[in-house]
């Protein structure tokens, strides 16, 4: 298939080229969509905590260059034909997309090379459609898909609770008064953690956040909030706990989305009990990386503070981004058609943007870097515009 009138043959992308080396940009050539893909002019993107990972830690990388960002949102400029064998949900949902429409979306490896780039070839099954009844911007979209595939993979590979789609009406989930402690709800994951379980049913979520989030939090579904820059916090965790009632561990369930292993593990190490799943988002990390220091990451969860759990204690490292090879049904129906869903009924609200500049693509990505290293993001999303003269 030739590339439609208008879309340049190459386009410019942003790699890393060594850990810690400042970014730089690759011309390459603008692939025309093959079967069950889709060719998007890419308007916005996000950066987030993984993009540091990458640059500065070299996280997952086997080979360099390598294809930076993971999200993006912009129009749908070409469509490949259905893959001949596709079941009935991907086959109609590269039906449903036309040229012009707007489209988001979160990029595994498998299904793109990096979306800090001004077209993306993608496979259809990471496209979600901006469904215009959501009355949401571009710039709003791309703070969603990355982190809410996350939430799902959380709860249904790392806890193994039940999030039915569609959600049957009156569904109240076997598991609904089980406290979930969510450390990090104000994070860009954690806030849309803590909107998923609350949709699905779960009425005992437990956020730990900076004390100038908790009405949000509240707003959103949480039931109690605690203030992690209190020295007293984790004192506070256990009494509240130590009240509620329970045949199994107090806390069932723990999020920890910030997996370092010094603010987040080692408190969450006296929280957690013989029976309770603590889902960690890898990496951990042992030192953050900053303008000064190079990260220090760990992959393997049962390698950390392993004195320190007790016994019994059930710790997950979270993969999001290998979700479709562990779900069929996601695959086909997570951004084809909950995501989408979920924002246009006012379900999952976007994480607030901080928008960053820059004159050029190179320089916008590098200052979300830079942004992203001095760990100044709270409660809010890092985005930007890919294309150049808008
Ligand atoms: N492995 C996976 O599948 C996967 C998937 C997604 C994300 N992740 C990882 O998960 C982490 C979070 O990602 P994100 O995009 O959600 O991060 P983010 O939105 O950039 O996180 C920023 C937030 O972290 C909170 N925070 C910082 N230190 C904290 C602490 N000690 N206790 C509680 N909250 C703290 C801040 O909360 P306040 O504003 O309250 O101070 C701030 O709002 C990253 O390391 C990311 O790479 C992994």
């Amino acid at each position: 298939m030739a590339l439609p009138a208008g879309v340049p043959e190459t386009h410019p992308a942003v790699v890393t080229t060594a850990p810690r080396a400042p970014l730089s940009i690759i011309s390459c050539p603008t692939q025309a969509p093959g079967a069950g893909e889709v060719l998007v002019r890419v308007e916005w993107t996000s950066s987030t905590p993984l993009d540091l990972h990458r640059a500065d830690g070299g996280l997952a990388i086997t080979k360099y260059p390598f294809f930076m960002g993971s999200s993006f949102a912009g129009a749908v400029v070409a469509l490949g034909p259905p893959p001949p064998t596709a079941l009935p949900p991907l086959r109609d949902a590269i039906r449903e997309l036309h040229v012009g429409d707007k489209v988001f979306g979160f990029t595994p490896p498998a299904a793109a090379e990096g979306t800090f780039r001004t077209y993306l070839t993608v496979q259809v099954w990471a496209v979600s459609k901006l469904l215009p009844q959501s009355k949401l911007t571009l710039q709003e979209a791309v703070t969603v898909p990355t982190n809410l595939v996350t939430v799902f993979e959380v709860a249904t590979t790392d806890f193994g609770l039940q999030l039915p789609w569609p959600i049957p009406e009156g569904w109240e989930p076997p598991q609904a008064a089980a406290p979930i402690l969510i450390w990090g709800a104000a994070s860009s994951v954690g806030l849309y953690a803590v909107q998923v379980f609350r949709r699905w049913g779960y009425r005992n979520i437990l956020a730990v956040a900076s004390g100038k989030h908790h009405d949000s939090l509240r707003a959103l579904g949480a039931k109690a909030c605690f203030d992690y820059r209190q020295p007293d916090v984790l004192d506070k965790i256990l009494a509240h706990v130590s009240r509620l009632e329970s045949s199994g561990p107090k806390v069932p369930f723990v999020l920890d989305c910030i997996a370092s292993t010094e603010e987040t593990l080692r408190p969450l190490a006296k929280i957690a009990e013989r029976g309770t799943k603590v889902a960690i988002l890898l990496p951990v990390i042992y030192v953050h990386a900053s303008e000064h220091n190079p990260p220090v990451y760990e992959g393997d969860v049962n390698k950390v503070l392993v004195d320190e759990w007790k016994e019994g204690v059930e710790l997950r490292g979270t993969r999001a981004n290998l979700y479709h090879e562990k779900s069929d049904f996601f695959r086909d129906h997570l951004q084809p058609e909950i995501v989408p869903t979920l924002l246009e009924q006012g379900v999952v609200q976007p994480n607030k943007q901080r928008i960053i500049e820059g004159k050029t693509l190179l320089e916008r990505a590098q200052n979300a870097l830079n942004t992203l290293r001095s760990r100044a993001q709270s409660a809010e999303k890092l985005v930007w515009r890919v294309a150049d003269n808008e």
